[in-house]
């Protein structure tokens, strides 16, 4: 491809999870000030980065796969920079010198510090900066959005984690926990919302722990309760969604304050990773079968149509089938209409790794997953047949992948639906005369809001017709 203009090129790839997007648009954000311009060619870039996940074994070994592939055009191209930023970055730095396939490693604290490690990097001096900060939040960088549909965008409110969960790396890979002042982050929604954004994602490890004060006026905490208001309040035309949830500090509060507001979606990823009380001691989750139970009652009780996803191991340490049947009676009681499903990776350094044998054959955990596999694309099912007949509010974010005069969006509760592109003629919606903001005839755009009704579905999407 040829260059359009003398501006060097960053290409950038993200691994990991949507924290991990974030950071990839703080850091185009800073190389931009810099006269750097984003490339989808590698082959044109001056700079290759590779912003890295650590968080299991597997996605580890796939970026090493990747730097095998990025040394020829490291060799070609002279002068091409190869650098690996991200949580691997903090993880692994020295490894990855040791390698000599990099000519830089940064971690998720070290960004602003780019630009510079750039300029004076090279083959024969590799340049690395991994300092955690205690204060880092990026909070005056305005991200440059890497998503393709214009319509939903993530904001980060806090980073790192004081968690310690006995089986996971991000505390050593992001620090410790820091919340980012609320007006910046007001301000970001407000600009996305200006740009024409109609969803936000507000992000970090653990929102419920959320909190703001001021040091130089030490009064107007603020919690993450009143973050999701002070948010919600912008226009009633931006959605807000969150993520993640720790069940053991969402709050009552937090609950009230989503079923207050028609514009907070209602869907939570409520992470419960196991249901047997042994292993959620030894995960150090720090709640109880029950106490997760009651928080789903909670919800429920305040939100009965909120959707619940969640994440879940299988095979953690010393796990037997006891507790692994524990585990798939939480998932048929609380009827999770998705998960996030993992096998158990072991990840040097953690207090499992220091404290508890890895014992549980890998064969058995594989069985175990697919079984947690098998009854979750169940429930999927089951949750979307309950759907059908329900009207609900859409919005608009793209073509459907399968048909070209299809859209496809996500009702409140986070479900995809699929729905035609346009109102018959003549067409009366009745929703015209009950809802502000929705549309109701003609073409339907990106960005859009409509009322759809599910009339079919699989275990992935909800089938629609507008109504
Ligand atoms: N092994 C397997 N899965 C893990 N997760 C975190 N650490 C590990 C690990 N060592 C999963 C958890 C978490 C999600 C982001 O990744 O389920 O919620
Ligand atoms: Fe995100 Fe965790 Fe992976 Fe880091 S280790 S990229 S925080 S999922």
């Amino acid at each position: 491809m040829v260059n359009n203009n003398n501006s060097p090129k960053v290409y950038i790839e993200t691994y990991g999870c949507q924290m991990n997007v974030n950071d990839t648009e703080v850091i185009l954000s800073i190389l931009r000030k810099e006269g750097y311009e984003r490339t989808e060619n590698m082959e044109e870039a001056s700079i290759i980065l590779v912003n890295t996940c650590s968080v299991r074994d597997n996605a580890e070994q796939r970026i090493w796969g990747r730097i095998e592939q990025f040394k020829p055009i490291r060799k070609n191209n002279k002068g091409t920079i190869v650098g690996i930023v991200g949580c691997m970055a903090e993880r692994l730095k020295d490894k990855l010198l040791e390698s000599h396939e990099v000519d830089l490693v940064a971690g998720p604290d070290s960004y602003r510090k780019l630009p510079t490690l750039i300029k004076e990097a090279s083959s024969e001096h590799p340049q690395i900066d991994i300092i955690l900060s205690k204060e880092e939040t990026y909070d005056d960088i305005m991200p440059v959005r890497i998503d393709k549909n214009g319509v939903s965008a993530f904001i980060s409110i806090m980073r790192g984690c004081n968690n310690v969960c006995s089986y996971c790396i991000v505390p050593y890979t992001r620090g410790v926990e820091r919340s980012r002042n609320p007006r910046t982050i007001v301000g970001e929604a407000r600009e996305a919302f200006r740009q024409g954004y109609r969803e936000i994602t507000l992000l970090g490890q653990n929102v419920d722990s959320y909190f703001w004060r001021d040091k130089e006026t030490a009064d107007d905490d603020v919690n993450f309760a009143q973050l999701l208001e002070m948010v919600a309040q912008i226009d009633p035309m931006l959605r807000i969604r969150f993520s993640t949830s720790h069940p053991k500090d969402i709050s009552d509060e937090v609950i009230y304050t989503m079923g207050m507001y028609e514009n907070i979606c209602k869907h939570i990823h409520f992470p419960v990773q196991s249901g047997s009380d042994r292993i959620l001691s030894k995960m150090r989750r720090r709640y109880t079968r029950e106490w997760y139970l009651e928080r789903v009652a909670k919800i429920h009780s305040v939100m009965p149509e909120c959707g619940l996803t969640t994440d879940i191991i299988s095979g953690f340490c010393s796990e037997t089938e006891e507790d692994h049947k524990q585990t798939l009676s939480l998932m048929e009681q609380v009827g999770f209409y998705y998960a996030y499903m993992f096998q158990y990776s072991e990840r040097p350094g953690t207090l499992a790794a220091k404290m508890y044998p890895d014992d549980v054959p890998p064969e058995v955990k594989t069985r175990r997953l697919n079984e947690i596999i098998a009854l979750q694309n169940k429930l999927s099912l089951k949750s979307n047949e309950n759907d059908l007949g329900k009207i609900m509010k859409v919005l608009v974010e793209g073509t459907s992948k399968r048909n070209a005069e299809e859209l496809c969006g996500r009702a409140s509760n986070n479900k995809m639906c699929v729905f035609p592109d346009r109102f018959p003629e003549g067409f009366t919606s009745y929703s015209e005369f009950e809802i502000p903001g929705i549309v109701t005839s003609g073409k339907i755009n990106i960005g859009d809001y409509v009322m759809v009704k599910a009339v079919s579905c699989t275990s992935a999407t909800l089938i629609c017709e507008l109504v």
